[in-house]
């Protein structure tokens, strides 16, 4: 059985994932204003992965009688300077998810909540797999800069992203 602690801890994460999810629509939303398709189109597709992730933990929640109660999301940032600004705070986004799943899942292992733990397995690897494929995309972005070629088929590259 989940401790009332993990429990709310997990509540806490459901609520930092739709976070997540407006973030990344702010961010589609003002690469599309400013004529980046491709960009948008990950976005909007990172925009629906977050929610994904936050009904997996409200799934898990569910699965042990515990009632989720979602909060208020707080507005996120609209504009950012460049692709490159954008998907650099992105990462950071990440880091700082990365660090919160860290730790709940050092309080799983402290109560021996080996239920938590297993479930918390997917988002530590699909953490990994975030972190990694914004590091590309900036090393890309970066590798583009004074170009508008180079920026302009980053794009095209970035409108490949389907749905996994
Ligand atoms: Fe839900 Fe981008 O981590």
């Amino acid at each position: 059985m989940i401790s009332k602690k993990t429990a709310k801890a997990i509540n806490t994460q459901i609520n930092r994932e739709f976070y997540s999810a407006f973030l990344y629509l702010a961010m589609a939303n003002d690469a599309m204003a400013k004529g980046f398709k491709g960009a948008a189109n990950w976005m909007s597709i990172q925009f629906k992965e977050e929610q994904e992730h936050a009904l997996k933990f409200a799934h898990y929640l569910q699965e042990q009688n515990v009632k989720v109660e979602l909060t208020a999301i707080a507005a996120p940032k609209t504009e950012w300077k460049d692709l490159l600004d954008m998907f650099k705070d992105a990462l950071a986004h990440e880091k700082k998810v990365t660090a919160w799943i860290s730790e709940i899942a050092d309080q799983a292992v402290t109560e021996k909540d080996h239920a938590t733990q297993n479930m918390l397995q997917w988002f530590i690897n699909e953490q990994v797999e975030e972190e990694s494929n914004a590091t590309d995309i900036i090393w890309m972005l970066e590798m583009s800069e004074g170009s508008k070629g180079a920026l302009f088929m980053a794009d095209k590259q970035l409108g490949k992203r389907g749905r996994a």
